[in-house]
């Protein structure tokens, strides 16, 4: 059977200039094709390509393992800059990398994550004054960036690499996603975009061989951090990793832990504090936390709360898209596809069906709580992929999310500034156009014991 084709196609260009002006929107619309076609086509200029619109299929896409599919055109330009990691790999040497980092995301490194993170929320929530006006997204996107950066590299963190990697790493997340897009040649070409990119690299690249060269030159003392399980790590073999794949893995975790994980604080807060109802329940369960002791995974998972303004983020405000290429002619649903289809399947697009999520605009965390949530069909809710490549940082992710939320909303009390309106920008996450935030104090007896 042939796959009905979206709506909205442009001569030559095809659906390219609806998936640049209003990405979001389009995806979401394509569900509602869903009653017509389990996998829509789209035209990405000349390259047709396939939006696999239902659960079922999806499930079907992921979950057998990746045999039958790489990880399609954007990440096969990616592997430039990622070289070969986990994100940009697949089959048989996927297989074996994620064997080799399974030592890297065990639950001591998680609970060692939680410090991390409560450590630097404190200290960040410390440097706030009352009715200062602040960059929530911005200070959630270095928060996010340094937490990741400690819990690779603990100690062996200068202040000279922390500031190279926050000096450096917005430039890459700002232009990788266009990057990806653009036609290789734009690349070469002698612009101001061209040429800060390639410093950013640079440096990063430099930032980031510094502290791998330090390290293997210490006498053996251990560390717990992820890069002592990197270069410890084996391939099948018993070979320990080359430092260019070690390279490759950092910079792959840099990036895929932090910018996805500032966004969704940054959602997460807004969402919060423009509920005083929601403000006060979640204020009230993190209260309940022994505020000058150090958290484990175990306590900040189990703030029912908390964890499901998590997971209603993580729908509301989910990775837009991600693609697959079929190696091989398959099947999803009723449809046959070709070798070499470029294959789209859209978190965003999943949550935002109103068939397993009614009123999917609205931000409403007890979609999760046990009485409701069992009705949502696997496949539909996917914030951290499913199968083979199902997010390596996933639990890390979910703790340190919860340990962030809970320090700061234990300390503050945070005001949307009014008449701003907040939009949603979707590059390889959807993140907020910019968050002005206020501080206010909390009651005197709640900050005393916050504090
Ligand atoms: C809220 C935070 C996060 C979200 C929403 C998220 C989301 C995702 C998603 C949807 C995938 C699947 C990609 C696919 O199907 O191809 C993925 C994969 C991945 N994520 Fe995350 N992630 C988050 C945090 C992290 C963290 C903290 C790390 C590491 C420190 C991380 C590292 C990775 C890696 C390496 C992969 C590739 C896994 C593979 O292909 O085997 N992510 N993530």
């Amino acid at each position: 059977m042939k796959s009905p084709t979206a709506p909205g196609r442009w001569p030559v260009l095809g659906h390219a200039p609806a998936l640049i002006t209003r990405r979001l929107q389009f995806l979401s619309s394509l569900s509602s094709l869903s009653s017509v076609g389990e996998v829509v086509r789209i035209r990405l200029g000349p390259i047709p390509a396939y939006v696999v619109t239902s659960p079922a299929a999806v499930q079907k896409l992921l979950v057998p393992g990746d045999r039958d599919y790489d990880r399609g055109r954007l990440m096969a330009k990616a592997s430039v800059w990622f070289g070969d990691s986990l994100l940009t790999s697949h089959g048989p040497s996927h297989e074996q990398q994620r064997r080799s980092l399974r030592s890297a995301f065990t639950s001591e490194q998680v609970d060692s994550h939680v410090r991390h993170v409560q450590d630097s929320a404190r200290t960040l929530v410390k440097s706030w004054t009352p009715g200062e006006m602040l960059a929530m997204d911005e200070l959630m996107k270095d928060l996010a960036l340094t937490n990741t950066a400690q819990s690779l590299f603990s100690t062996s963190l200068t202040t000279g690499s922390l500031e190279s990697i926050r000096l450096h790493m917005p430039a890459l997340f700002k232009s990788v996603i266009f990057r990806t897009i653009l036609p290789s040649g734009l690349e070469r070409m002698p612009t101001f975009g061209n040429f800060r990119f390639r410093k950013a690299m640079r440096s990063l690249d430099d930032a980031v061989a510094a502290i791998i060269a330090a390290r293997r030159a210490e006498s053996g003392d251990k560390h717990g951090d992820l890069l002592d399980s990197l270069l410890a790590a084996q391939d099948d073999q018993g070979n320990m990793l080359p430092d260019k794949q070690i390279r490759d893995h950092v910079m792959t975790m840099l990036v895929a832990g932090s910018e996805s994980t500032a966004a969704v604080l940054s959602w997460a807060l807004y969402e919060i504090f423009r509920d005083p109802d929601l403000a006060r329940r979640v204020r009230e369960e993190v209260g309940a936390l022994p505020a000058d002791q150090a958290f484990t995974a175990a306590d900040v998972l189990a703030l029912t709360c908390v964890n499901n303004v998590i997971s209603e983020t993580l729908r509301r405000y989910p990775v837009p898209f991600i693609m697959r290429r079929s190696l091989k002619p398959v099947r999803l649903g009723e449809i046959e596809l070709p070798a070499g289809a470029e294959i789209v399947y859209s978190p965003y697009l999943l949550h935002h069906d109103p068939r397993w999520f009614p009123d999917p605009l609205r931000f409403d965390p007890d979609r999760w709580s046990s009485e409701r949530h069992g009705s949502v069909p696997k496949g539909a809710y996917l914030p951290f992929g499913a199968g083979a490549h199902v997010c390596i940082g996933k639990r890390m992710a979910l703790a340190g999310l919860a340990t962030a939320l809970a320090v700061i909303c234990s300390h503050w009390q945070l005001e949307p500034v009014a008449g701003q309106r907040i939009r949603e920008v979707a590059t390889g996450t959807v993140h907020p156009n910019r968050m002005p935030m206020i501080p206010r104090r909390l009651p005197a007896d709640e900050w005393e014991r916050a504090a």
